[in-house]
């Protein structure tokens, strides 16, 4: 147990399940309660000075869905054409959104001008704003998780065409269309790891002691190996260790 007395290892369960869903959307409906409590979470985020700079546009309208899928497709299009035949081979196989399969899109947008303009803690860094938005996202994504609702983040778009689709005001900047609902499961490996595109590194190679010029090496201060908890999924255990 910490310090604190007290000690939630679902928390570790909800992060560690968190996958980027795409193709296991099934088009249920999502439950209004469940909905309104994820949005819940992602407005209880930390934000710079309080000043809660997002919002959340629930998309239903299949129109809409529609458009912006198909300007997806195109902008994956212009990626692909950038990318070396090996890797093209590779991305052929990626699934890169379910926005017309999942059940909602949620488009999360910044307004850098609430609480404007004396943001307590903005004076100097500017993109803290920002910082705050993507944490509101990860609080909606987590809970979704624990009530057994997929998240797929999709950002193949120009912020122009989506702040258009939607009728954002100027100064309204798009961050994040989240496609959302219901799933069949939750894969254990994230998609682009299974599909060999890219996987998740060692932890002890992104840690530093003291000076960003070093490396942990046998540090006795911490164990950057799985501990508690293990029953989970790791992410620093290899893919070719993890149970499927
Ligand atoms: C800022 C951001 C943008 C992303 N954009 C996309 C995207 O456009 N399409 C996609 O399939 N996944 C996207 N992802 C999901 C990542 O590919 C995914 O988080 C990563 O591969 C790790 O997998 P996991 O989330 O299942 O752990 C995005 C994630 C983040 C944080």
């Amino acid at each position: 147990m910490s310090e604190g007395g007290f000690v939630n290892e679902a928390i570790y369960d909800v992060i560690f399940r968190r996958r980027d869903v795409r193709k296991e959307f099934n088009g249920e409906p999502i439950d209004p309660d469940v909905l309104g409590r994820i949005l819940r979470a992602a407005h209880s985020a930390p934000s710079v000075g309080m000043s809660q700079p997002w919002d959340f546009t629930l998309v239903f309208d299949r129109d809409i869905r529609t458009s912006f899928r198909n300007h997806v497709v195109s902008e994956r299009e212009i990626f692909n054409l950038s990318l070396p035949a090996d890797r093209k081979e590779v991305f052929a196989g990626v699934k890169i959104e379910g926005i017309l399969e999942s059940s909602l899109g949620i488009a999360v947008s910044y307004n850098g001008s609430r609480g404007a303009p004396a943001v307590l803690g903005r004076h100097a860094i500017d993109d803290v704003g920002l910082y705050s938005v993507c944490l509101a996202i990860e609080n909606l994504w987590l809970a979704a998780t624990a009530e057994g609702i997929g998240v797929g983040w999709v950002s193949f778009y120009r912020e122009e065409f989506l702040a258009g689709l939607l009728n954002m005001p100027e100064g309204i900047r798009p961050i994040a269309w989240l496609c959302v609902g219901p799933v069949s499961h939750f894969e254990e490996v994230p998609d682009l790891e299974r599909l060999g595109w890219r996987a998740r590194a060692d932890l002890s190679g992104f840690v530093h002691l003291d000076t960003f010029d070093s490396s942990v090496g046998g540090d006795g201060r911490l164990n950057l190996q799985p501990t508690a908890f293990t029953s989970l999924p790791s992410v620093d255990e290899p893919t070719s260790l993890r149970k499927h």
